[in-house]
């Protein structure tokens, strides 16, 4: 494996990615770790991030020198770099400018880093401090347009260091460098693949749940259905699913999740709660309270089911890799921006033991993961859709009459997406319905309707977002069909903010 020492920046969990995608597993830990917890994971190779501080602050993040010495390769990027200059005795100097950029690398030697490069590429530099006298002992390796040292090493310490980032697809030959790092400087076997993987965690699963059985609570998504079908295919009927209507589903949605379970045969519990969670969501308008509402419903529902089952050791999640580094890494004084509910809640409450055999996955490994498992390809590229459902997209009160007007707009998003390629290309698509009415025209009456805006995003992970440069073509298909089909709607927008400022969801 590779440990990755988290100094704060945006592209750590890319880093991660990439090792993996050249199919050496990887994991992030934060800078402060101590060095006996890192060497325990014994890895083959240790890279530092970059991260947002200066190393010429009084308090800058320094990693323990001692990890230098342990013989252990190390690849540094960035302000990894730059720390490591400091705690050797180099100089680092603060740049008048911030170099932010794709700009010209020259090789100046030959490196294990760089074997079978060109001489000269594009890297992506971002940084404003720029190590000026290197350390002791290394070697320049390569120069860069503006900045003198691009590249530095130690072979005899086994410290490579870049100023520029690899990770990200800016730079010519970022892979090939992580590549070459791996194995002609770690010399790793590369091991890392879901067929491996899958191996791995069923045995897992296997010794861990012994005989006793498990709970889940299935959504239709992605990482729940990955995650109960792995488990189905280990233990069986001792799998309990439990999938609860909470009556905000898309069109079709409940009946399209309940058959997926029903013809593979799982011990599913359908519990059609809307009338409940309806009730309780009348006159409520405040986004956080119908959160929080739809919270405790669920709660409250999942657990009057899981009380007639008898005892249950086990609550299955299909938590992910980024949520265990967000929530390992705190998230210091990071503002509550929205709560998102999902069955996080739960086992506090119910006295389960938790099990979340997907907890070391990245998304698009749990989709590997899925397709392994014969998981169709429509189910595996489901956008997300979240917990709270329809009630976030229907700005607010929620009545029975708005969720059909939403979900005949949304089914159309839907259909189009799938009909032009777009579904695929996007993160996700869907309409959100406004309380507001305007003034139109149907024939040579006058109308006086709602509102539906659409949104559709790029994102990698859902923490910030691009909004979608659609063909004309398409919006123009998507607001004609919505304002003909649709008799409530007389008026179609589409939302142009990113995120941030704007979030995914409206609400
Ligand atoms: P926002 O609106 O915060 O959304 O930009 C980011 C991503 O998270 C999804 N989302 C949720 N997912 N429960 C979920 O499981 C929730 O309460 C929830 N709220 C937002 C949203 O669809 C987007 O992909």
């Amino acid at each position: 494996m590779i440990a990755i020492l988290d100094f704060g920046s945006q592209y750590t969990k890319l880093i991660a990615r990439r090792i993996r995608e050249l199919g050496v597993y990887s994991e992030i830990f934060p800078w402060d770790t101590p060095i006996p917890k890192l060497l325990e994971r014994k890895p083959s190779g240790i890279i530092f991030s970059g991260g947002p501080a200066s190393v010429l602050q009084k308090d800058a993040p320094a990693p323990d020198p001692k990890i230098l010495e342990t013989g252990i390769p190390i690849l540094a990027i960035c302000y990894g770099m730059q720390i490591i200059t400091k705690l050797l005795g180099g100089t680092v100097s603060s740049g008048k400018e911030r170099e932010y950029g794709r700009t010209e690398m020259k090789i100046l030697m030959e490196s294990p880093l760089f074997k079978n490069l060109p001489q000269v590429s594009l890297v992506w530099m971002s940084h404003g401090d720029s190590v000026t006298t290197p350390p002791p002992g290394f070697l320049i390796t390569a120069e860069g347009e503006k900045t003198k040292i691009a590249a530095m090493e130690d072979p005899q310490r086994k410290i490579y260091c870049l100023q520029f980032h690899p990770e990200v697809v800016h730079t010519d030959y970022g892979m090939k460098i992580l590549d070459n790092f791996l194995t002609e400087i770690c010399k790793v076997t590369k091991t890392w693949n879901m067929e491996n993987f899958l191996k791995k965690i069923r045995e897992e699963i296997d010794k861990k749940v012994g005989s006793e059985r498990v709970l889940c609570a299935l959504s239709g998504g992605v990482d729940s259905t990955v995650a109960a079908t792995l488990v189905k295919e280990v233990i069986g009927d001792r799998l309990v699913a439990v999938f609860v209507n909470n009556g905000l589903l898309r069109e079709g949605e409940a009946e399209e999740v309940k058959s997926f379970f029903e013809e593979r045969n799982f011990n599913l519990i359908y519990v059609d709660a809307s009338e409940s969670f309806l009730n309780r969501l009348k006159g409520i308008t405040d986004p956080e309270e119908k959160r929080k509402i739809i919270g405790h419903e669920f709660i409250r529902v999942f657990e009057e089911v899981a009380s007639k089952q008898g005892k249950i050791k086990f609550l299955l999640q299909g938590t992910l890799y980024p949520d265990v580094i967000e929530s390992g890494s705190g998230g210091k004084g990071a503002a509550k921006i929205k709560s998102h509910h999902n069955v996080g809640g739960l086992p506090t409450k119910l006295n389960f033991e938790l099990l979340e055999p997907l907890k070391e996955l990245f998304k698009d490994e749990v989709r590997k993961l899925g397709k392994l498992l014969g998981i169709p390809e429509q189910v595996i590229k489901r956008h997300p859709f979240p917990g709270p459902g329809l009630a976030v997209r229907i700005i607010g009160e929620i009545t029975r009459e708005k969720l059909n007007i939403l979900r005949k707009a949304d089914k159309i998003v839907q259909e189009e997406f799938r009909k032009s390629g777009w579904y695929d290309k996007v993160w996700q698509a869907f309409a959100v319905l406004l309380p507001t009415k305007s003034v139109g025209v149907m024939g040579d009456e006058r109308s006086y309707g709602y509102t539906i805006v659409l949104r559709a995003v790029h994102s990698e992970d859902g923490m910030t977002a691009d909004w979608a440069k659609l063909p004309y073509e398409l919006l123009e298909k998507i607001s004609n069909r919505i304002t003909r089909e649709v008799d409530e709607i007389n008026r179609v927008v589409y939302d142009i903010t990113s995120k941030p400022p704007a979030t995914i969801e409206w609400e």
